[in-house]
C-alpha cells in the first residue's frame, strides 16, 4: 500500500524509515518488492548513472525520464522527485517544474535549503514537500561535513525549523555532525532522514549506487552492500572469454535447443 506523506508524518519517533534512491524500472521494481517505503528520484543520477561532475546538469526531462521509469517499476511505492538546479528558483517556476515531476509519477517533490516561500507555494497547491538542509550539493562548493562550528550549527538547525514551519512533511540532512543532527531531530515536529548524519535521526537514506557497489567511489558514509560493479566486469569478462571460445552460444543452445 502506497504510504502518503502524513503517514511518513504519523511514524516520527515510532518506526525507522529507510529511503533508497532509484533511477530504472527494474532496480525499483526491487526495492518495492523489498518493502522499501519510500523511493527518492534524485538528481545523484547524473552523477552516478550520467556521468556528470555535478548534479547541476540534470534538467527536469532527465528527471521525468528516471522518475516514469521509476514508477513503472514500483507503481505502489511512494517516490519523491528531486527537483534540478534552479527549477525552484521561484515559487512560480517550482510549481511549474513541481507539476512536472507529479505528472510523470512523482508523490512529493525534494528542493535544498531555504526556499521557504516556494515550500509554502507547493504545499498550498497540495504538492508534498521534503526539505533538504545541511550539504546541500546544487549549491555547495565541495563535498566536506558542513556544520561544524557554532554559528553554521545554529543556521542550519534555524533552516531545519524554517522548512518545517513552511510546511514540509520530512526533511533529508545531509553531511552534518551527529550531535545537530540528534538535536534536530528531536526538536522537530516531521521526519528528518540522514546521510551521513549519524545514528539519531528518524530515518536515513542511501543512493542506491552506493549500497549496490555501483561506481568507482564511494562516500565515507555510505555502506556497500554488495559490489555490482566488480560483478559487471565478471560477466563481461565470462562472456568475452565465451565468444572468443566460441562456447557461447554453443553452452545454450544445448540447454534450450536447436534455435529452428
Ligand atoms: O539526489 C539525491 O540522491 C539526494 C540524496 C543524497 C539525499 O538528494
Ligand atoms: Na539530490
Amino acid at each position: 500500500m502506497k504510504l502518503q506523506a502524513s503517514d511518513f508524518v504519523a511514524r516520527k519517533g515510532l518506526q525507522p524509515i529507510a529511503m533508497l534512491t532509484a533511477y530504472t524500472c527494474p532496480v525499483a521494481r526491487a526495492l518495492e518488492r523489498a518493502g522499501i517505503p519510500v523511493i527518492l528520484v534524485g538528481d545523484t543520477v547524473g552523477m552516478v548513472e550520467m556521468g556528470f561532475d555535478s548534479t547541476r546538469h540534470v534538467t527536469l526531462e532527465h528527471m521525468e525520464y528516471h522518475i516514469g521509469a521509476v514508477r513503472r517499476g514500483a507503481p505502489d511505492t511512494h517516490i519523491v522527485g528531486d527537483l534540478p538546479y534552479r527549477t525552484d528558483r521561484d515559487a512560480d517556476t517550482a510549481l511549474a517544474s513541481a507539476r512536472r515531476l507529479i505528472a510523470a509519477g512523482a508523490d512529493s517533490v525534494k528542493l535544498e535549503g531555504d526556499k521557504y516561500e516556494v515550500i509554502r507555494h507547493l504545499v498550498a497547491h497540495d504538492i508534498p514537500v521534503c526539505g533538504h538542509t545541511g550539504l546541500l550539493p546544487q549549491t555547495a562548493k565541495g563535498f566536506a561535513k558542513v556544520g561544524r562550528s557554532d554559528a553554521e550549527a545554529e543556521r542550519i538547525r534555524q533552516e531545519a525549523k524554517g522548512i518545517e514551519e513552511a510546511g514540509a512533511f520530512m526533511m533529508v540532512m545531509e553531511h552534518i555532525p551527529y550531535d545537530l543532527a540528534r538535536a534536530i531531530t528531536a526538536e522537530r515536529g516531521i521526519p528528518t532522514i540522514g546521510i551521513g548524519a549519524g545514528p539519531d535521526c528518524d530515518g536515513q537514506v542511501l543512493v542506491i549506487n552506493d549500497a549496490l557497489g555501483l561506481g568507482d567511489y564511494w562516500p565515507p558514509f555510505s555502506k556497500q552492500y554488495a559490489r555490482a560493479s566488480d560483478t559487471i566486469l565478471d560477466v563481461a569478462r565470462a562472456f568475452s572469454g565465451e565468444v572468443a571460445s566460441r562456447e557461447f552460444p554453443n553452452n545454450i543452445i544445448k540447454l534450450t535447443g536447436t534455435g529452428s
